[in-house]
């Protein structure tokens, strides 16, 4: 059966592999902290992990906790933000924060993490998969390019969103759904390149189709103009 083979190579590789990043947990530790989860996603949303990093470092010195963010001057906030762009996830994030203390802190699921200012499908699912172990279905730009090639998905982009959800939903496992998602991230982010991809150090090429049909840069189909 290719479903679990596909989650065991992958949490093996990433074991190996994975990246350490400030918001990560050591692989195989206590889950991270939502609020360390939270505002990484958020800050991810539209900007690139090496832009982030050190930004996401300077704010969870500055506001330790979301106690500490809510407590916080909007002024204050918003010039920490400066440069990373898309200024309304700067208000949101201090709306959600406010939201979080006064309901007593993070939702645990991602029906609850919805509910939030800021928070949309994607966020959502990632929060509770990372900070939670929900098994929650996480699919992002680098995510849909990775399972576009496993299932060589004929569809273009967008319109395979729903199918590529599926799929990554068939291959998704019950435990560690958290190192899950962020290992499919790496994946796309260091081996499964748009040009180029690394098929050879790739943990899941055996069972992937578009590797079989030797044609991985194939996938996702670009619509036609
Ligand atoms: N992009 C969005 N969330 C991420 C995460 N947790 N790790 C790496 N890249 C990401």
């Amino acid at each position: 059966e290719i479903a679990p083979k596909t989650a065991d190579a992958l949490l093996s590789w990433y074991d190996a592999h994975a990246r350490a990043l400030p918001w990560r947990a050591a692989p195989g530790s206590n889950a991270p902290d939502p609020y360390r989860v939270w505002l990484s996603e958020i800050m991810l949303q539209q900007t690139t992990v090496a832009a982030v990093t050190p930004r996401f470092a300077a704010f969870v010195a500055r506001w330790p906790s979301v106690e500490a963010l809510a407590a916080a001057p909007e002024a204050d906030l918003m010039a920490a933000w400066a440069g990373l762009g898309y200024y309304a996830r700067a208000r949101n994030l201090h709306a959600c924060a406010r939201s979080v203390v006064e309901r007593g802190g993070f939702p645990n699921t991602e029906e609850g993490l919805r509910e939030l200012p800021g928070v949309g499908a994607y966020t959502a699912a990632a929060i509770a998969a990372i900070a939670f172990g929900e098994r929650a279905v996480v699919v992002d730009a680098n995510v849909a390019r990775v399972v576009a090639r496993l299932f060589a998905l004929e569809q273009p982009l967008p319109a395979a969103m729903p199918a590529l959800r599926a799929a990554t939903d068939t291959i998704t496992p019950d435990l560690r759904a958290g190192d899950f998602a962020q290992a499919m991230m790496d994946l796309g982010s260091s081996i499964c390149t748009p040009r180029a991809p690394h098929c050879l150090a790739c943990p899941l090429s055996a069972g992937c189709a578009a590797y079989r049909a030797g044609n991985p840069e194939g996938f996702p189909v670009k619509r036609a103009k």
